[in-house]
């Protein structure tokens, strides 16, 4: 994974690089939060209290397995379940237990942009559940649905959990939806986790952790600069800061130069300049109401067919199916 070999990804991670920290205000995307690093981050970021959309979808998928899993199952006819942004799967297992235990005819088919998270994926469920039928698949949310209207025949469940749309400004989320939609047969689903609009304070915390793992985590992308390509980041000069717009629902992560400084990445022969207090935005979080989700769908060609929330109401699965 780390090493500098001239990789799809890597490039891209290059690109992103040198166009994000040369424009006005700066960017880098948030895909690039995910090395080894960031994939451990990330699953300590599941683990804190704050962090609660993990705790709810996993209640959700605890208490309606059955009915979910009979849901995937429809007709009874073969089918194959696609993850997008697998991670660790440590929800998707509530899933899978449930389907082989109802002896459901079907294969699972993490797709991951981390070649280590799904590594680690595929091993430990070949440890835990020998019987599933599995096929990893390395790649961006857009590269991969091309691979996935490649596989005709069988019916399609896609999972989109963890509220991963929610990196997505609405505008491309509607993008993503419809060329999700475009690989839907009429009987294939879509099962998409996307966290709800609620108390302004509970999101703040949840992405602005008082251990500061959410900073460690925002910053791995300087991290990774330093590392990929020869970068001098200072990180303790910069501020992991969170804003959330109650009205839209944006939450957004920044990294905030606290001095001028300059930053110089050798393998781009890139310098770059910044004024104090100057911002790089990193990450969107979109939190979502029921309005929203159909105006979403509206837009997509998609219609709700059933949705599923926890006892909070905090986070909601949704299913989906072609129009
Ligand atoms: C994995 C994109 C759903 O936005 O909530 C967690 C990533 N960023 N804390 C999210 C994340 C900061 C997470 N997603």
């Amino acid at each position: 994974m780390q090493d500098k070999s001239a990789t799809a990804l890597n490039t891209a991670f290059a690109k992103e690089v040198q166009d994000g920290l040369t424009a006005f205000p700066k960017h880098l995307s948030s895909k690039y939060f995910y090395d080894e690093v960031g994939d451990k981050l990330f699953q300590d970021i599941m683990a804190m209290p704050e962090y609660y959309l993990t705790d709810c979808e996993f209640e959700i998928l605890t208490n309606h397995a059955a009915e979910i899993s009979s849901l995937f199952s429809g007709d009874g006819s073969p089918f194959s379940l696609f993850e997008l942004g697998a991670g660790d799967g440590k929800k998707t297992k509530i899933l899978l237990r449930q389907l082989l235990k109802n002896e459901a005819s079907f294969d699972y088919r993490p797709i991951d942009i981390s070649q280590n998270a799904l590594e680690q994926l595929e091993a430990s469920l070949e440890k835990e559940l020998p019987k599933l039928a599995i096929n990893t698949l390395q790649g961006t949310y857009f590269e991969t649905l091309a691979n996935i209207a490649k596989t005709n025949g069988r019916r399609k469940v896609i999972l989109f959990l963890g509220s991963n749309i929610g990196n997505l400004l609405h505008p491309q989320a509607i993008d993503f939806l419809i060329q999700l939609r475009d690989v839907l047969g009429d009987d294939d689903l879509v099962f998409m986790g996307m966290d709800q609009k609620k108390h302004p304070q509970k999101i703040l915390d949840a992405y602005n952790d008082k251990t500061g793992i959410t900073e460690t985590f925002n910053k791995n992308i300087l991290a990774r600069i330093n590392k990929e390509f020869g970068g001098n980041f200072d990180l303790d000069k910069f501020l992991h800061w969170e804003v959330y717009d109650p009205e839209t629902g944006t939450a957004k992560s920044y990294l905030v130069s606290k001095e001028k400084q300059s930053v110089f990445i050798e393998d781009l022969e890139l310098n770059v300049d910044f004024t104090a207090w100057e911002t790089i935005h990193t990450e969107i979080s979109q939190k979502y109401d029921d309005k929203t989700v159909r105006w979403l769908a509206e837009k997509s060609g998609l219609q709700i067919v059933n949705q599923f929330s926890d006892s909070k109401g905090f986070y909601k699965d949704y299913i989906f199916k072609k129009k």
